[in-house]
């Protein structure tokens, strides 16, 4: 029996919309959550958008998965879109591209009443997100987040950048996008390894700041990853409900807010990418690894109980993500110096975000530097 008498017999009811709010003064904006959005994206956009002249941004592998579909909505909305397909990969966050993009938005005409609309993982979203803070001065963006990881983290918060030769990020801005569309029914394409990558970010919000979504996270995980929609749809609105309470708090990750919060697992995970010049592990990865990592840490400070350690590693594990460094990886000496650079540069003092129980985390300047240097020399794989 078909609910409702004006939709065809054999269309799917409509998935329920899971709005999070990111709370931000004038710059607040809705993270719309829902099967099936892409197909409704033109119209969604219709309420926010001040002009009717956008610019899609993608890269060569989403465009033609997902530009179609997007195409025809913003299409029957009646948005005169222009399109940009770049290479995939972290190399788009540059500033060759983002001037490449200042090209094509000129080329499309686009005024300061126009949108930029980003569709695709972390890396799109951040050159996208960077191209609008700057295009005139500023003009609007949103988020089309495709990557599990993007869907939970780097699509929300503003923070935006390229690469700079010598360091990641480093040219940025913060330029909160107007409004983040989520469809959970992309990740069906996302590769394995990516959708992995992503979960290490979701266990990270329980770890930090929510028990009971942990719990959540260890009962579904077999779900998760079999990308079962439910359950996925759950994980981004808890890990988006979490992101968006904590920017809200703590919008430009001011000394002592708890934006810092974020980072658990991370100071040792930049370790780890820095040097294996990003090439050995995905970021997520990485974070696996560094989250792991901090609990260790942790318990040797005595601020976290042995059983809770074991959960989360047991956990990371479950979601086929490693737990320890490979044994052709980088020397214990060279990770620390790279642990010690990042400090360094900003201001001396080694900071790490340590769990003290699954849930609860707490931003630490003393930990002394041998503490951390044995952390290096767990064992390897
Ligand atoms: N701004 C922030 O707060 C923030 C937070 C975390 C990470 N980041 C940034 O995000 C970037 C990493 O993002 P990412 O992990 O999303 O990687 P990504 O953007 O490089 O995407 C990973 C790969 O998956 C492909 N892909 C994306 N969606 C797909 C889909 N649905 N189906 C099939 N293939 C798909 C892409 O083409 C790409 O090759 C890094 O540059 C990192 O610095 C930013
Ligand atoms: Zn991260």
């Amino acid at each position: 029996m078909n609910a409702n008498p004006s939709e065809p017999a054999g269309v799917p009811a409509p998935v329920a919309s899971h709005i999070v709010r990111v709370s931000l003064g004038e710059r607040s904006y809705e993270i719309q959550i829902q099967a099936g959005l892409l197909a409704d994206l033109g119209s969604r956009l219709l309420r926010i958008a001040k002009g009717r002249r956008l610019l899609v941004v993608t890269d060569r592998t989403i465009g033609p998965l997902f530009g179609p579909v997007l195409a025809r909505s913003l299409q029957a909305a009646g948005f005169d879109g222009s399109l940009a397909e770049l290479p995939p990969g972290e190399g788009a966050k540059s500033l060759d591209v983002a001037k490449f993009l200042y090209d094509r938005c000129f080329d499309a005409q686009l005024d300061r009443s126009s949108c930029l609309v980003a569709l695709g993982g972390g890396v799109m979203g951040d050159l996208t997100g960077f191209v609008a803070a700057t295009y005139m001065r500023g003009i609007d963006f949103v988020q089309v987040p495709t990557t599990l990881l993007s869907m939970v983290d780097a699509s929300v918060g503003g923070k935006v950048a390229v690469d700079h030769p010598r360091a990641k990020n480093a040219i940025g801005a913060f330029h909160q996008p107007r409004a983040v569309f989520i469809d959970p029914l992309v990740l069906a394409k996302l590769p394995d390894r990516e959708l992995k990558a992503g979960l290490a970010e979701v266990i990270k919000y329980g770890v930090l700041d929510d028990r009971t979504f942990f719990e959540f996270v260890e009962s579904n995980v077999g779900k998760l990853l079999q990308r079962d929609a439910a359950a996925l749809s759950s994980a981004i609105e808890k890990s988006c409900a979490i992101k968006a309470r904590i920017v809200g708090e703590d919008e430009r990750e001011r000394e002592g807010g708890p934006r810092a919060l974020l980072n658990l697992g991370h100071t040792f995970a930049h370790a780890i990418e820095t040097c294996t010049n990003y090439q050995g592990y995905l970021h997520g990865e990485a974070v696996a690894i560094g989250m792991a990592m901090a609990c260790e840490l942790s318990v040797a400070r005595k601020l976290l109980s042995r059983g809770d350690a074991d959960r989360v590693r047991q956990l990371i594990e479950l979601a086929g993500l490693p737990v320890k460094l490979k044994a052709g990886d980088p020397p214990a000496d060279d990770l620390h110096a790279a642990t010690f650079r990042d400090k360094k540069a900003r201001g001396g003092k080694l900071r790490f975000v340590l769990a003290t129980s699954i849930g609860t985390t707490k931003v630490f300047d003393d930990v002394p530097e041998e503490a951390a240097r044995k952390i290096w020399d767990l064992p390897r794989d």
